[in-house]
């Protein structure tokens, strides 16, 4: 890397834009289906897929968009028979599963399969989301916006060619239209989406399957997880989106995965389909930078601390155990993916490799004069606001991972009773009975699950870290008054938050006794300090630089697209569908070591540690395994588990169906391998790969585990290998 520029001539040139043009190849993106056919599908076919565009994306035909759904806005999942049954993951059925366990029947432990239709349950609140089209509205979005008008006038501009679009488009009247900024919002795209929402939780395996190695395999590869649970989508007699009612049909959707029992081998073509959430592929060497070296390595250490508190309390103590299993996993998935994501930028060079870029970018500026003008200070002023913004980003992350409420808890408490005086100034008593009603409700909630022994040390622990790590300007006066552990002494032995009974009655009050009564509130005041350097010190600096980088950053977007008119682009993820393509392939994690492509169930057996609240196996399992009773789904005397390709995804993607070269489902996506956590800043397909269930895994869990055989019945397994 050294010898960059001594050898910068034209052949270098060459090599270079060689690497560039590869850097955007099979693996890396999550493209559009719309442009799929001028986009990828010379290239998918290359790798070995069998369709066409049209069987992907049509709008003329039912294709394989019609059988992927967006799940309750966060996840994925796939239609799988003509009777609307769609797979989406354990984790992302979890809440909906909790939500109709108890003690008795207790689907979370034990599992649980509707025998029939009507024993099938609702979900209030959650819907599935099918995109019927997708077209650019670029031109029309940005019809009459000139380069030099006023920021606010452009945005009046937009705003109202947003609604002509929107209030013109053709549709039928069920359907809904939403237009999204794609590429820094360089082009806007619409998608005319159906929407039901009648979900029904239809089954799922014990979490001893579902969940099988917990935070533990998180983020893990070799995985053994059976990350999968059923649903069924029901509309109204018209076949179309309506309201629960006993009375709703299960849906007869325009398109489903027929399912390969075939499994997957060594360098097969995979295409997984679904709504990733958020990346940020194009930022500059400085953003990436200061990810790995200031906001990862921050926000890691002050969850070291809380997890290591929540941890030592959960190994000794069962109750706590109980009550910190969601807020821990929750804490430790963002967590760990940072370590890994830091860890992979750093052993993948990623800022030098994004400098090489960034060098390539100049040079060919150069070379274009016109460009030049337009883009040559792009990246100098990014470098300038970069540098500016790290003392203000660093601070920024560590209060707000203190004060966020997910570490130390009392702050979500204090981020209540905020919430409550803010009602009461704003809009009288009338607003704070109506926030109060919620509030209330989550009380119950949160004080289930509150240790204040465990929160007080996590605590002593933050507020000590943040005195000696946040710079002097930003600390609140409480703390050099006070040290950590005597203001948790008084907090917590004092504070009205500490009892669930203390605070609703002080809710009871009304708005003005209850505003006087927190004013006096020792954990109130020190919150309302922090807050008071976020909102008045921290934020406002933040946004000012944040806007100019945002400015630089769609111009950046605008540069490259201009400079390289020959590469692809794909945009970064927003939460819309894509679909990203690749191919079984095994990898290197480190020397001397490389991870295979597919787990047996041999390893779950591997990994069995019995009574282990991650590890424990299902006596049932043991004796399939031991009887190797597997029935049409096994593999030469094995029952395969998860695969890995090199698909690019991301949050989001779980759920997402993977496909096979004919479109026929081979597993779903549910997992990244800890060392290509980096994918969202930086893809490096010698080491970025998926983890998916195998979908055998999850039919014979259904069929042989569960006995669940009249769901199998629904589906429509095929042999495309043979
Ligand atoms: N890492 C996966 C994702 O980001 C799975 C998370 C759920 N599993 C867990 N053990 N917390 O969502
Ligand atoms: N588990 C993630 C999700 O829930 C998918 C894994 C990833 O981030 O790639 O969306």
């Amino acid at each position: 890397m050294y010898t960059f520029k001594i050898i910068r001539a034209r052949h270098f040139w060459f090599l270079l834009s060689a690497f560039i043009a590869t850097s955007a190849f099979a693996g890396e993106g999550m493209w559009l289906p719309f442009l799929l056919k001028s986009l990828n599908e010379t290239e998918m076919k290359s790798m070995g897929m069998k369709m066409n565009a049209e069987d992907i994306y049509s709008v003329n035909q039912g294709s394989l968009k019609d059988a992927v759904v967006h799940f309750g806005g966060f996840c994925t999942a796939e239609v799988i028979s003509d009777q609307g049954l769609i797979l989406t993951n354990h984790h992302c059925g979890y809440s909906s599963i909790q939500s109709h366990s108890t003690l008795e029947k207790n689907y979370l432990k034990n599992g649980f399969w509707a025998p029939n239709h009507e024993a099938e349950i609702p979900n209030p609140g959650l819907f599935a989301t099918f995109i019927i089209r997708i077209e650019d509205v670029t031109d029309q979005v940005l019809e009459g916006v000139k380069t030099d008008m006023e920021v606010k006038e452009k945005q009046t501009l937009i705003d109202a060619n947003l609604n002509l679009i929107k209030s013109t488009t053709t549709k039928e009247q069920w359907q809904d239209v939403m237009i999204k900024p794609f590429f820094e919002a360089n082009q806007y795209y619409m998608f005319v989406t159906e929407t039901y929402n009648d979900v029904r939780y239809v089954g799922s395996p014990p979490e001893s399957i579902g969940k099988f190695g917990a935070d533990t395999d998180n983020w893990v590869w070799p995985r053994h997880t059976g990350d999968f649970s059923v649903f069924r989508i029901y509309a109204g007699p018209d076949n179309r989106p309506a309201a629960y009612s006993p009375d709703n049909k299960p849906l007869i959707p325009r398109h489903f995965f027929p399912i390969s029992l075939d499994g997957v081998a060594e360098g097969d073509f995979t295409l997984v389909f679904g709504f990733p959430g958020k990346t940020n592929e194009y930022l500059p060497s400085y953003a990436v930078d200061q990810i790995a070296n200031v906001i990862d390595p921050e926000r890691i250490e002050i969850r070291n601390i809380s997890l290591g508190i929540m941890d030592k309390h959960m190994r000794s103590e069962p109750d706590a155990r109980l009550a910190y299993a969601v807020k821990y996993a929750g804490l430790a998935n963002s967590w760990k993916k940072w370590i890994g994501e830091a860890q992979g930028l750093k052993t993948y060079h990623a800022v030098q490799k994004k400098k090489n870029l960034e060098l390539d970018f100049i040079d060919e500026l150069q070379r274009k004069k016109s460009l030049c003008k337009e883009y040559g200070e792009i990246l100098p002023s990014m470098k300038r606001l970069y540098k500016e913004i790290e003392p203000v980003v660093k601070n920024r992350t560590i209060l707000s991972e203190v004060i966020g409420g997910s570490n130390i808890e009392l702050f979500r408490l204090t981020l209540y009773a905020d919430r409550l005086v803010n009602a009461f100034k704003q809009n009288g008593e009338d607003g704070f009975q109506k926030m109060a009603t919620r509030t209330l409700a989550q009380l119950d909630d949160f004080y289930k699950d509150y240790r204040k022994d465990v929160d007080k040390e996590i605590f002593v622990a933050l507020i000590s870290h943040l005195s000696v790590t946040v710079s002097p300007e930003y600390l609140p006066a409480y703390l050099a008054k006070y040290k950590s552990d005597d203001l948790a002494e008084k907090i917590y032995s004092q504070s009205i938050w500490i009892f669930k009974e203390k605070f609703a009655e002080s809710i009871q009050k009304g708005g003005a006794s209850f505003s006087s009564l927190v004013n006096d509130d020792m954990a109130f005041q020190l919150f309302e300090e922090l807050k008071e350097i976020m909102d008045s010190d921290l934020s406002p600096a933040y946004n000012v630089l944040n806007d100019s980088i945002q400015i630089q950053q769609k111009s950046y977007m605008a540069a490259l697209m201009a400079v390289y008119p020959d590469r692809r682009f794909w945009p970064d993820a927003n939460n819309t569908m894509r679909f990203t393509y690749g191919q079984v392939e095994p990898y290197t994690p480190r020397d001397g070591v490389e991870y295979k492509t597919q787990t047996y169930l041999d390893g779950v057996m591997e990994k069995y540690k019995p009574g282990d609240y991650e590890f424990d196996v299902d006596p049932r399992l043991i004796s399939l395994y031991e009887n190797k009773d597997y029935g049409q789904y096994g593999e030469n005397g094995k029952m395969p588990v998860c695969f890995i390709a090199s698909n690019h995804t991301t949050g989001g993607n779980s759920g997402s169906p993977a496909i096979d070269a004919y479109g026929n489902l081979i597993g779903i996506n549910f997992d990244r391998v800890w060392e290509g956590t980096m994918s969202d800043l930086f893809y490096d397909k010698s080491i970025c790969r998926n983890i998916m269930v195998d979908v055998r895994y999850i039919l014979f869990i259904i069929d042989k585990f569960a006995g669940a055989g009249n769901l199998i019945e629904e589906m429509k397994l095929v042999h495309p290998k043979s």
